[in-house]
């Protein structure tokens, strides 16, 4: 038991692997190349050299199944959906996504909101949520490279911190930490 715990908080330091799911119909069918799941893993390379990527349409089962599978089976310490957080009808990533997780993280997806709308008034088009399945994060991104770097750059300080935590290693809250 302990073991275990200390290897978590271990694995949570050194290294972290990551799931990317691109969400797009498009992609999945094979009429648009996904540009959005590689700038999710260009974002995140210096943490991590483990990513697990899974392209499916906005379809609400087939994201809810890769979600969980990339959080229950594959360990992924984080996973970035991309794209499907729209108003389009066929848009469906934030449903499916409160479907899996057990705890609400408002406070990222409120984040990203803020400082993408420094960038752009239509930010508050995204209806990205974040949560916790299990000890796994996950977030929600818009379906652009742009967009997909804007909002991982709001993320990037605190996701060692929120891995950590999610492992049970709460030795370094309340520090100070700059911002
Ligand atoms: N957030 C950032 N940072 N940059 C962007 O360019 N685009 C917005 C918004 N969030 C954008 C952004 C747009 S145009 C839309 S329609 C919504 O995200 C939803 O995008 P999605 O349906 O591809 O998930």
């Amino acid at each position: 038991m302990f073991f275990r715990k200390y290897c978590d908080i271990i694995k949570a330091v050194i290294n972290m692997k990551f799931g990317i799911i691109c969400v797009s119909d498009r992609c999945f069918n094979g009429e648009k190349e996904d540009m959005s799941g590689p700038a999710i893993a260009e974002c995140v390379k210096e943490l991590s050299t483990e990513n697990e990527y899974r392209l499916v349409p906005d379809e609400k089962e087939m994201i809810e199944n890769a979600i969980t599978e990339l959080a229950d089976k594959s360990g992924a310490d984080v996973v970035f959906t991309t794209g499907g957080t729209g108003f389009a009808p066929r848009d469906i990533t934030p449903e499916a996504t409160k479907a899996v997780i057990e705890k609400e993280v408002p406070g990222i997806s409120e984040a990203i909101r803020a400082k993408s709308l420094e960038i752009t008034d239509r930010a508050m088009l995204s209806r990205a949520v974040s949560g916790i399945r299990g000890k796994t994060l996950i977030i929600n991104l818009p379906g652009s490279p742009k967009a997909v770097r804007e909002s991982i750059e709001v993320v990037l300080p605190v996701l060692e911190h929120a891995v950590e935590t999610i492992s049970g290693n709460t030795q370094n809250c309340g520090g100070n930490y700059g911002k």
